[in-house]
């Protein structure tokens, strides 16, 4: 195993050059995530990879992109989206919430490159059968990695990316482009907001009806969870929900604000 405070510099290098401070994430994810660039490089320690790092400059994208991870597709954990579904939605857009409400705002933190952002504007629009306009729907994916946010602004996604989504809606919602990639059809483009955004250094959405920062935790030490949980607390208008990854939950004080909505499929509300 490689030694903590060359670690640290290596994280240091990493901050002083993207300004992403890596020192909250977990260090053994940390650690492996960056022994495989090591390998990759054939460096054979950290103050080896740092050298090598400020000679090519075009590995530290690659290393950020190999510390971000990005996986995901369009409905993962079926489960939870079906439950987002019947019970969240009809909640966001009951007729007596909506007649006083013009704006509906829904946060995607980590949202890679988009999926999870299109998969609940999917939901929504098949529950209004896709009378979207009213109220107004806006949803926000933030990304920290910005090839993810490039990604989910161009919204061509591969296949594979979709095998989960329930049948028939990746027809409807997406166009081929033949070579088995498909692109999201343009007319849900101006309900969605994707923008570069580190969840730890920047002030969150506001007024937000709905939270997903779903398979982000998991990275994160304890207390910049609770640092994290804060944040979410104060973007949601009361009665907001908060749903988090499958093996995620609440920590701290926010145990205390928010009550347990599906404990299943790590839903909250804030009380
Ligand atoms: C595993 S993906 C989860 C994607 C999606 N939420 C899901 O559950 O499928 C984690 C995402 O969090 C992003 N991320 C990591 N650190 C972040 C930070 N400090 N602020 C915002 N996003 C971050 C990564 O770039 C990555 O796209």
């Amino acid at each position: 195993m490689e030694n903590y405070e060359d670690l640290k510099l290596l994280l240091n290098e990493v901050f002083k050059e993207r300004h992403i401070d890596f020192s909250q994430y977990r260090e053994q994810l940390i650690q492996r995530r960056v022994a495989t660039r090591l390998r990759v490089t054939k460096c054979h320690s950290y103050p080896e990879y740092i050298n090598f790092l400020k000679h090519h400059r075009p590995e530290m994208d690659t290393l950020l992109d190999t510390l971000t991870i990005n996986v995901t597709q369009f409905y993962r954990d079926p489960r939870v989206f079906q439950a987002i579904a019947e019970k969240i939605i009809p909640r966001l857009f009951a007729d007596e919430v909506i007649e006083k409400k013009e704006i509906v705002r829904i946060w995607s933190c980590g949202c890679s490159g988009g999926q999870e952002a299109t998969t609940v504007l999917v939901l929504i629009s098949e529950y209004l059968k896709q009378d979207i306009n009213k109220p107004r729907i806006l949803i926000y994916g933030t990304d920290i990695d910005k090839l993810s946010i490039k990604k989910a602004n161009e919204g061509i996604y591969e296949e594979y990316e979709f095998k989960d989504l329930p049948a028939g809606l990746k027809e409807k919602y997406f166009l081929s482009l033949g070579n088995r990639r498909f692109e999201r059809k343009k007319e849900l483009n101006p309900f969605l907001y994707f923008r570069e955004q580190d969840v730890v250094r920047s002030e969150p959405v506001k007024n937000v009806d709905l939270i997903l920062c779903r398979n982000l935790f998991i990275y994160f030490k304890r207390e910049l969870q609770v640092q994290c949980l804060e944040k979410f607390y104060r973007a949601l208008n009361k009665g907001g929900f908060l749903v988090l990854g499958l093996t995620e939950s609440l920590w701290g004080d926010s145990a205390k604000r928010f009550t347990e909505f599906d404990r299943d499929n790590r839903m909250y509300v804030k009380v």
